[in-house]
């Protein structure tokens, strides 16, 4: 359980022996090795140095680099004079600050810079700025550091004419004892360890210091190469890749519980990803997740087809019930709004290399047993030109809705290669991925897919597609005939492309009597799911109407998707031992306490009495307000719980 009894290094100082526990707790064996030591602010020597010169006349320009640097320099300066004396002293010379936070470090004292370095603010700026507004030729100039000194900075003043101070404020020293760091180290390049925590900047900069300090820096970074790196959050992670690591995980939120706690549950699988990675040739400090080499495709199908995910789509034995979830990459996700912050949803679809990091994203941290790719029912309308735009609030928008039979002729007949990018996503993931882990490609069916195109978006009522489905039929049929022949080729195309299995989401289907499905549905998917190159499993899920599962069973897929509204017992026994089943718990269950979700998810393994066949899901998609713990609790819970 947890850790395993592995190796884990802790760099925390002052809380090395709360580390240590923790590690303990989750079944690591801990090894604390402190890298600093609080430098009580009266020990800022060289910042009093300063100060006295300062006031005697003897600066002509002060460059600010750090805001925290800023503040400590002035606390440090304020032990042994009036703040007013350093205050007044800062103006009488020229005051330099490198970006927004040292302006605002001066603000808290009544302060404005006499100089802001424009963005980037990088030393290159600063000394542009300077030589265009105040030259330092002959000019005696301080430049506060903070942490790391910037020797580019200070050889480019020098260069210019300036005679330049650093002024480094320190707040962490090495620690007096390096004995714990340098065993560490050692242990590291010996490759006996198996993780490293760090739980802030400081303390890989000191890391690498020491190092350094020994000559053995080369050796630890190379050591690394075996050692999954979990790292605190974002600050820490760039301190890491400073040194040229990469963070490998990062908890949802900055607490060493959570970071400790996450990585005893997903860092085994981290772990064989990155020591496979290495001993492939990979350089795992620049890897990207999809540079990941495995073995030859013949061993990877024999042990994709073997996996718990995929024997259950033939309703063989598993040793647990297979787990994954509907939408399980998303906003719930703090990597995913990351991201999204950055790039537009289309766009993110339209990226393959972001896709595919999307999607092993969602199953490295979850530990879902299938990853489905990244992409979106309504990609395919695109092409047809009905004018497909992911509006922010509101969802999906068609800004060209079909709704007549001039409307269908006029659809743009689609080459399935103006969708590639899909293909290239699903290559991408697929190689990536470790090989006991399924990728599912997926696809609308028809009736979906329709229903957006003829809605123009979301519906209530589906008066616009029951309308057209009424009134035209020969046009109905036509528009479910072109969309059926594109989503066959479109989901062959995911196959060839490594798609393991496939899904087609009929999500709105539930809206229909059971009569208007057999007649204006059921012909449709039943000829897409013949024309999917074989031997591939399909899982057809729907929503809403449990009165339609004998006949989507008609359509002819291997495994039928239920929503919570059903029982899943009463459902199974209607569609037969013949088909496997997915699902069902209610997707809203997962903003319920742990407690309960262990208990639902009990209550629906229950009903599955351990029958070959049953694929545990939600009921239809997570939800973006979902806690990312209860996610992975519910498949812990099922792992735990169905475990033979
Ligand atoms: O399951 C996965 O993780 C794969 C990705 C996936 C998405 N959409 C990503 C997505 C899948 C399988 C879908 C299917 C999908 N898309 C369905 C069928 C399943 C279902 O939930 O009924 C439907 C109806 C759509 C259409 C769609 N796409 C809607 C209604 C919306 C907006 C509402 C919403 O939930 O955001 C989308 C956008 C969408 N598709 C997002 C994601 C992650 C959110 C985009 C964002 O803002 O980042």
């Amino acid at each position: 359980m947890g850790f395993d009894g592995r190796r884990v290094v802790s760099f925390e100082s002052r809380r090395a022996q709360e580390m240590a526990d923790l590690i303990t707790r989750h079944g690591g064996e801990p090894l604390s090795a402190p890298t600093m030591r609080e430098v009580p602010i009266e020990q800022n020597a060289e910042a009093l140095a300063f100060a006295e010169r300062l006031f005697g006349g003897g600066f002509d320009a002060v460059i600010l680099l750090t805001g925290v640097g800023t503040r400590m320099l002035a606390k440090a300066v304020e032990t042994r004079h009036p703040r007013e004396r350093f205050v007044e002293a800062l103006k009488g010379v020229t005051t330099v600050a490198r970006g927004p936070k040292p302006v605002a470090a001066l603000r808290e004292m009544g302060l404005k810079p006499t100089l802001l370095v424009p963005e980037p603010n990088t030393w290159r700026d600063l000394l542009t700025a300077l030589d265009r507004h105040v030259p330092v030729s002959g000019r005696r100039v301080a430049v506060q550091e903070y942490g790391q000194s910037n020797p580019e900075l200070i050889d480019g003043l020098r260069g210019r004419g300036a005679e330049v101070t650093p002024v480094p404020v320190y707040q962490w020293a090495l620690p007096e004892d390096l004995g714990p760091l340098r065993r560490a180290i050692q242990e590291i390049i010996a490759g006996r360890v198996d993780f490293a925590l760090f739980t802030s900047a400081t303390q890989a900069r000191h890391l690498f210091q020491v190092a350094a300090m020994d000559g053995v820096e080369a050796q630890l970074r190379d050591g690394f190469r075996r050692v999954c790196v979990g790292s605190i959050g974002p600050i820490a992670s760039e301190a890491i890749a400073e040194q040229g690591l990469k963070a490998d995980y990062e908890p949802d939120s900055p607490h060493m519980g959570e970071l400790v706690r996450d990585l005893a549950r997903r860092g085994g699988d981290l772990l064989l990803k990155k020591r496979t990675a290495s001993e492939r040739g990979i350089d795992t400090h620049q890897w990207r997740r999809v540079d990941m080499a495995w073995g030859t495709e013949a061993e990877r199908r024999r042990t994709t087809a073997d996996s718990a995910f995929m024997r259950a789509c033939r309703r063989e034995k598993t040793d647990y019930t297979p787990i994954w979830l509907m939408r399980q990459a998303g906003r719930y996700q703090r990597e995913y709004r990351e991201l999204r912050a950055k790039v537009s949803f289309l766009d993110l679809c339209k990226t393959p290399d972001l896709a595919a990091e999307v999607t092993l994203m969602a199953v490295d941290r979850l530990g879902a047993d299938a990853a489905i790719i990244f992409a979106d029912i309504l990609l395919v309308l695109e092409p047809m030109g009905v004018g497909l735009e992911f509006s922010k609030g509101e969802g999906p928008v068609i800004h060209n809705p079909v709704r007549t039979a001039q409307d269908v002729d006029r659809l743009r007949e689609v080459e399935i290669d103006e969708l590639s990018y899909v293909f290239e996503a699903l290559r991408i993931t697929r190689q990536a991925l470790r090989p006991d882990i399924p990728l599912i490609g997926f696809a609308g069916a028809p009736f979906t897919v329709a229903s957006y195109a003829v809605e123009g978006g979301g519906s209530r009522h589906y008066e616009h597609t029951k309308g057209l489905m009424y009134r035209d039929r020969g046009a109905w049929h036509a528009l479910m005939e072109r969309l059926t022949r594109l989503l066959t080729g479109y989901l062959n195309g995911q196959i060839a492309a490594g798609a393991d299995a496939v899904q087609l989401f009929d999500s709105w289907a539930g809206c229909l009597s059971p009569d208007d499905y057999a007649e204006f549905v059921l012909p449709h998917v039943q000829r897409l799911i013949n024309g999917l190159t074989k031997p591939t499993s399909v899982i057809y899920f729907a929503t809403g109407n449990p009165s339609l599962l004998e006949l989507m069973k008609q359509a002819g897929g291997d495994v039928i998707g239920l929503d919570w509204r059903v029982d899943l017992t009463d459902a199974w026994a209607r569609l037969g031992d013949d088909v496997a089943v997915m699902g069902n718990l209610d997707p809203i269950a997962l903003l319920a306490s742990p407690n309960e979700i262990h208990r639902q998810a009990q209550r629906i393994l229950d009903k599955a009495a351990g029958r070959p066949g049953h694929i545990f899901n939600l009921g239809h998609g997570i939800l973006p307000g979902t806690p990312p713990e209860h996610a992975a609790a519910l498949i812990d819970a099922v792992h735990e719980l169905s475990a033979r």
